[in-house]
Order: C-alpha cells, then sequence, then structure tokens
C-alpha cells in the first residue's frame, strides 16, 4: 500500500490517463465521484493530468514518454482509461502503454473482483450472490512480448511467440492470492493447462502446491482453464480466489463480466504489493469504439476502480460508500445505461452514483 492515508486526512497523488475510446468519457464521470467519496473522508485528490495514448502516438510517434515510469512513480496511483483506437495497429497502442507499465513498474498482481448486484441482469438462470475475484499473474506468461516471424508475405511464413513462466514470477502471485484468499473464503482454485503445456504450466503446478503448503488454512485445488471456463457459468458460486496466467486471467475476467452486469461494470487494479510503485486502476473493457462519442459508455467499471484506487491507498469509508452508491444507482433503472438495459447515459448514471453517495457517509 502506498501513500497510506493513516489519519483519513491528507492528500492522495493520483495520475490520470483518459487514453482513448471511451477512456476519456468513463474517467469523466468517475473522478468528480471519487473526489467526492474522498473528500468525504478527509482526503483530497491532486490529479495530474497525462495525455498518453493514440493520439499522442499520431503526433509524436510514440504512445507515452520514455520517462513513463519515472513520471507515475511521482504519485500514489493512476487512473486509467482505455488504450485502442482503429487507425492504430492493436498491438503498437497497448504494447506502448498499458502492457508497458504493468511490466516496467513490475505491477504483478491484476486484481480482478467479480460480484454480482442485486437487480441487474445477467445471462444465468440464477447469477444473484456471485462473489469471486481473479488474481493474474500481470507481468510474462504469453504476454512476455518474446518471438519473431520468418519468411514474410510466403506461404513459409511463421510466427513464434514465446511464453515465459518463471517459477519467481508464479510464486509471488500465488502467495498473493493465497493471502487473499485467507481474508475472504478460504479457496484458491488454481487454472492451468498443464495437461496440453508439458513445461510451462506444469510449472505452475509445481510452484503453487508448494506455496499451498505454507497456508494449510486456505483450501486449493487445481483446475484445467476450460473447465474452470464451464464451472464459472455452472456453479460460480462454488469460487472464491481464481489464480490465474497473464492470458487465461485476461479471458476468464472478461467472462466473469457478464456475471456483473457486463463489460461495462468490471473494475481491475494493477499492483506491486510491498510497495515500490503505484497502482494502476483501470476497468476491464477497452475503448469501444463501437459507442464512442454517444455518451452511453457505462462509467461503473471505471467507478469501481477508482474505489480500489481508494481502498488500495488507506481509505476505507469511502470505498465502501462509492459501492454502496452504485448499487442504489443501478436499482433504479430509469438512470441505468443501455448495456444494462436502461435508457440512461453515462451522465445520469454518474449522477445517480453522485445522489446516492452524497447521502453515503453520515
Ligand atoms: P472492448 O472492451 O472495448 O469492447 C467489447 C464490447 O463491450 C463492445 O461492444 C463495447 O461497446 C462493449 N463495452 C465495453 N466497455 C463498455 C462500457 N463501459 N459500457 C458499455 N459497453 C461497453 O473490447 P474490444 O472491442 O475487444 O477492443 C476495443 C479496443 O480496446 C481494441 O483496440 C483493444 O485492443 C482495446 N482494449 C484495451 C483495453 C485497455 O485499455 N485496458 C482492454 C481491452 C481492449
Ligand atoms: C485487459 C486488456 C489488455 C490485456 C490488452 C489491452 C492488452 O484486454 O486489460 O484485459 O490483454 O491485458
Ligand atoms: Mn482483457
Amino acid at each position: 500500500m502506498r501513500g497510506a492515508v493513516n489519519d483519513t486526512r491528507g492528500t492522495l497523488r493520483v495520475a490520470v490517463v483518459r487514453g482513448d475510446g471511451i477512456g476519456p468519457e468513463v474517467v469523466e464521470a468517475t473522478l468528480p465521484l471519487l473526489e467526492q467519496a474522498a473528500g468525504q473522508e478527509g482526503t483530497r485528490l491532486q490529479v495530474s493530468e497525462l495525455d498518453w495514448g493514440s493520439d499522442r502516438y499520431l503526433a509524436t510517434g510514440a504512445v507515452m514518454p520514455a520517462d513513463a515510469a519515472e513520471i507515475v512513480g511521482g504519485h500514489d496511483a493512476v487512473l486509467f482509461g482505455a488504450v485502442g483506437r482503429p487507425d492504430v495497429p492493436a498491438h503498437v497502442a497497448v504494447w506502448g502503454l498499458i502492457l508497458a507499465l504493468r511490466q516496467q513498474l513490475d505491477l504483478y498482481v491484476n486484481l480482478r473482483p467479480v460480484t454480482s448486484w442485486p437487480g441487474i441482469p445477467g445471462p444465468l438462470r440464477d447469477g444473484s450472490g456471485v462473489d469471486f475475484v481473479v488474481v493474474r499473474e500481470n507481468t510474462e506468461g504469453e504476454y512476455a512480448g518474446i518471438g519473431g516471424r520468418t519468411h514474410a508475405g510466403t506461404i513459409d511464413e511463421v510466427a513464434v511467440e514465446v511464453a515465459v513462466h518463471s517459477r519467481r514470477a508464479i510464486e509471488r502471485v500465488a502467495r498473493y492470492a493465497f493471502d487473499l484468499a485467507r481474508r475472504r473464503n478460504g479457496l484458491v482454485s488454481l487454472v492451468t493447462k498443464s495437461n496440453a503445456s508439458k513445461y510451462g504450466y506444469v510449472l505452475w503446478d509445481e510452484v503453487v502446491a508448494e506455496v499451498a503448503a505454507d497456508f494449510d488454512d486456505v483450501r486449493y485445488e487445481a483446475v484445467f482453464a476450460d473447465a474452470m471456463a464451464a464451472r464459472m457459468i455452472e456453479r460460480p458460486r462454488s469460487l472464491d480466489v481464481l489464480l490465474c496466467s497473464n492470458l487465461f486471467g485476461d479471458i476468464l475476467s472478461d467472462l466473469g463480466a457478464p456475471l456483473q452486469g457486463g463489460l461495462g461494470m468490471a473494475p481491475s487494479a494493477n499492483l506491486r504489493p510491498g510497495g515500490g510503485a503505484p497502482g494502476v486502476f483501470e476497468p476491464v473493457h477497452g475503448s469501444a469504439p463501437d459507442i464512442v462519442g454517444r455518451g452511453v459508455a457505462n462509467p461503473i467499471g471505471c467507478v469501481l476502480s477508482g474505489a480500489m484506487l481508494l481502498a488500495e491507498n488507506g481509505l476505507v469509508e469511502a470505498p465502501r460508500a462509492l459501492e454502496r452508491a452504485v448499487a442504489a444507482a443501478v436499482a433504479d433503472e430509469s438512470a441505468r445505461t443501455p448495456d444494462l438495459g436502461g435508457r440512461g447515459t453515462t451522465r445520469t448514471i454518474a449522477e445517480a452514483i453522485g445522489e446516492a453517495l452524497a447521502t453515503a457517509i453520515v
């Protein structure tokens, strides 16, 4: 935890990267709510705007500056919208920004809670009471960025993408997951494909079993990723902490989004537990080019990521108040955005959250 506001009075230095597509729309709706909630707990947000993203890339050739990690390091946290735009190759935009930040700041945990909300329709017959969290390894695996291509444009063209799984990275994220399960419902489900993979996921199984032995108060199981996808839909309430490699965590957290009401509802935090770097807090969704500029993006994933930002920085009441305010706001169908089946807008749902927040802390 960085910049802890122990006396509940102080200043939190927040770097804001609005980014591309609906990123700026959801951040615009979120920031005043974070300021309001933090203010109610006696904390002021000192916001620095960073113009990183695809516009910057098209203007300068770089999505973010070379000293980005240093700039971010002068803050307590980063609030991030989204990156990606149809006229910039997706891998250029994401490797230039969010993946670079995760690697350069060594944000080795990507925390993605999956929680259902009363009254929000989901795809399951009985989707109430879902409450689990994806702990995603965030620095390597299929996202190592190592590989190459040869015989370009010929029938013999080949691309190689190397997945890297190191004992060090597996062990540290596993310890985080077991520690979290201890404070939740006491079950870690490791997600691998150690039947098809002969090396990387076999190492995961071995290292995580070793870590499990240090947590005899936490139940532990290993589940194959394909079976886990089915279980998330069939028996989501049987889950507590899902410990995943980078790619499986990415895919399964989007699979978890409909259980929360949709991609617009899902929050996340990129963390370096133990300190040394500010966390980067971002909605799970991307830049949603299909709805950009229409004012209908659901800001709640971003708002809840902001709640995680406040909680990680030592605030207690403000994040809880934000969650209660979101629950109250979505209960009113008229304020909901279209993805939640409503006819409201980014602005109407943000206003409803703000109004609920004003009465949430006495
Ligand atoms: P996406 O999450 O942007 O969109 C998928 C679907 O969900 C779309 O139909 C979209 O309209 C809907 N959606 C997403 N967020 C929503 C919200 N807040 N409210 C209402 N509807 C919402 O995923 P995609 O279409 O696969 O990717 C689009 C771009 O975003 C690509 O360039 C991709 O690389 C990038 N991306 C970035 C991030 C990030 O910045 N962290 C994450 C995922 C994808
Ligand atoms: C996410 C996104 C990123 C990922 C993309 C933008 C590289 O999908 O944060 O879930 O795959 O991690
Ligand atoms: Mn994703």
